[in-house]
């Protein structure tokens, strides 16, 4: 049977993979094709080995892919045939030139547009996926209209809301799918197009439609807030550590206000992730340019606060370690961003790795799944690094431990065997609050979590 639409995705990264995916799945009357100009990327999401981990990933890829998903690298034949292309390509923060460290690097994505433009020669609806600032898809819209190509073009923003480590449940069962469109006829049928294909399996009161700006700024403000409540949070947490209050304890209190709600209130090292700190300056940089400086000076603050949590995390370890840490091996418990994830972008124990070696420490790396991604962020740095797999190997002949990463197998560990191997005295700083601190005090660990007093032999 002849396939009803032809969908196309740009970018087959931690958001286009998983969510082409998941759509192909969804939709089998439809063809999904997912293309990249990295062809490394793409024979790697045609093999068994995945260039990402995500729990529940693999399982469907080996479902979809041939059935209705392709990952291909003919761009220009893809984007020929196909009706609807997705834009999934990435917009890191500018390091160069006007705006940069807060403005959105389009290069890509222009360059994008301008593919689209040349290859097309029939309709299509062009869907905004990458998190980009508010106006780029009018941007988009005047690249693809400009050109002598009287194809016609619509601009779709639908920005993708998935946490990495529980994509594939965010995409099948996703709190809202948001999409902004023009208001004009073309624009209004278009959007109506792509409600269709989520209302395949998202119930139609969960797909909700805005103008193309309100669209665009949503998500920049959700990962803001989300963020801001990370940065609330931890900022608490420095002034329980000067006190005796316990920073779980707050949380709870806090959280059981249904006003408030329980999630996103873990103290920590900082929060990472390719999205949050990218977001927040880019939302600085557009208030900054519309002369919004007392808005943008509160939401740069939620980046300051996490910036300060990660140096006062530093701090606490130099302080408890008798203000030396040279010649000393410092285990990282984790290397991702987050749990059930391999990506370390922007991750917190990429800074502390940095810190710990301009103090003259050897770092033990530690993760079930980032090694790969922790050698490539620390490619070229220092080499008083050592990378294992197994945590009770890692953490032998160390005089510290770091918890970076909340990943759950950290909790069952053997500590009185890690305890009996280690440099005594030995010490424990829990940057995401996850171990028993009680148990391991007992087997004689200096603790240190977050937001909470110390727990110390001395
Ligand atoms: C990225 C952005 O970080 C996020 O803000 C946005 O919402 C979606 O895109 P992610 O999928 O996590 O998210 O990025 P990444 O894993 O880097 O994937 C982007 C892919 O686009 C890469 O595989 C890259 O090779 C590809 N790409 C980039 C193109 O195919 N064409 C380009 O011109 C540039
Ligand atoms: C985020 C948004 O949640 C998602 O909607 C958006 O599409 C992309 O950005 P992601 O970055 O994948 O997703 O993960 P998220 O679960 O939001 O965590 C971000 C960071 O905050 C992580 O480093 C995490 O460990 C940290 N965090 C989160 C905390 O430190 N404490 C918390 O309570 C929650």
């Amino acid at each position: 049977m002849p396939f009803e639409k032809k969908i196309l995705c740009i970018g087959a990264g931690y958001v286009g993979g998983p969510t082409m995916a998941v759509i192909a799945q969804k939709c089998p009357q439809h063809k999904v094709s997912v293309v990249d100009i990295n062809p490394e990327r793409i024979s790697e999401w045609n093999s068994d080995d995945l260039p990402i981990y995500e729990p529940g990933l693999s399982e469907i890829v080996k479902e979809v892919r041939g059935r209705n998903l392709f990952f291909r690298t003919d761009i220009g034949e893809g984007i020929k045939e196909a009706d609807i292309i997705f834009v999934s390509v990435n917009t890191p923060t500018k390091d160069y030139g006007v705006g940069a460290g807060k403005a959105a690097d389009l290069q890509y994505w222009e360059q994008t547009a301008r593919q689209i433009v040349e290859f097309s020669h029939s309709p299509k609806i062009i869907v905004e996926k990458s998190t980009v600032p508010v106006k780029t898809a009018q941007a988009m819209e005047r690249i693809v209209r400009s050109e002598s190509n009287d194809t016609k073009f619509d601009v779709l923003s639908n920005p993708e809301f998935l946490s990495e480590g529980t994509a594939v449940n965010d995409l099948q069962n996703p709190d809202r799918v948001l999409i902004g469109s023009m208001e004009t006829e073309s624009g209004l049928k278009a959007r109506d197009t792509l409600v269709e294909i989520y209302a395949n399996w998202v119930p139609r009161e969960r797909i909700i439609t805005t103008n193309i700006w309100s669209s665009e700024l949503s998500k920049l403000a959700a990962n803001a807030f989300l963020a801001q409540r990370v940065s609330s949070i931890n900022s608490i947490s420095a002034l329980c550590e000067k006190t005796d209050a316990d920073i779980t304890e707050v949380a709870t209190a806090i959280g059981m206000d249904s006003r408030v709600g329980d999630k996103f209130l873990n103290a920590s090292v900082g929060f990472g992730g390719s999205c949050f700190q990218k977001d927040i300056l880019n939302l600085v940089y557009l208030c900054r340019y519309y002369g919004l400086e007392e808005v943008a000076d509160y939401w740069e603050s939620v980046v300051r606060i996490n910036q300060y949590q990660q140096e006062r995390f530093i701090f606490k370890v130099l302080n408890a370690m008798f203000n030396t840490l040279s010649g000393k091996r410092i285990c990282l418990f984790g290397f991702a961003f987050k749990a059930n994830t391999g990506d370390t972008r922007e991750s917190p124990a990429i800074f502390i790795a940095k810190k710990l070696l301009e103090e003259n420490a050897t770092i033990v790396i530690t993760d079930p799944e980032a090694l790969r991604n922790a050698r490539a962020d620390l490619e070229g740095v220092n080499s008083n690094i050592d990378y294992i797999e197994d945590p009770h190997e890692a953490a032998r002949g160390c005089h510290a431990i770091a918890v970076m990463t909340e990943w759950d197998l950290y909790r069952s560990l053997d500590f009185k065997r890690i305890y009996d191997g280690m440099v005594k005295p030995a010490f424990i700083f829990d940057g995401r609050n996850i171990l028993n601190h009680a148990e391991l005090f007992e087997i004689g660990f200096n603790v240190f979590p977050i937001g909470k007093p110390a727990m110390t032999h001395f």
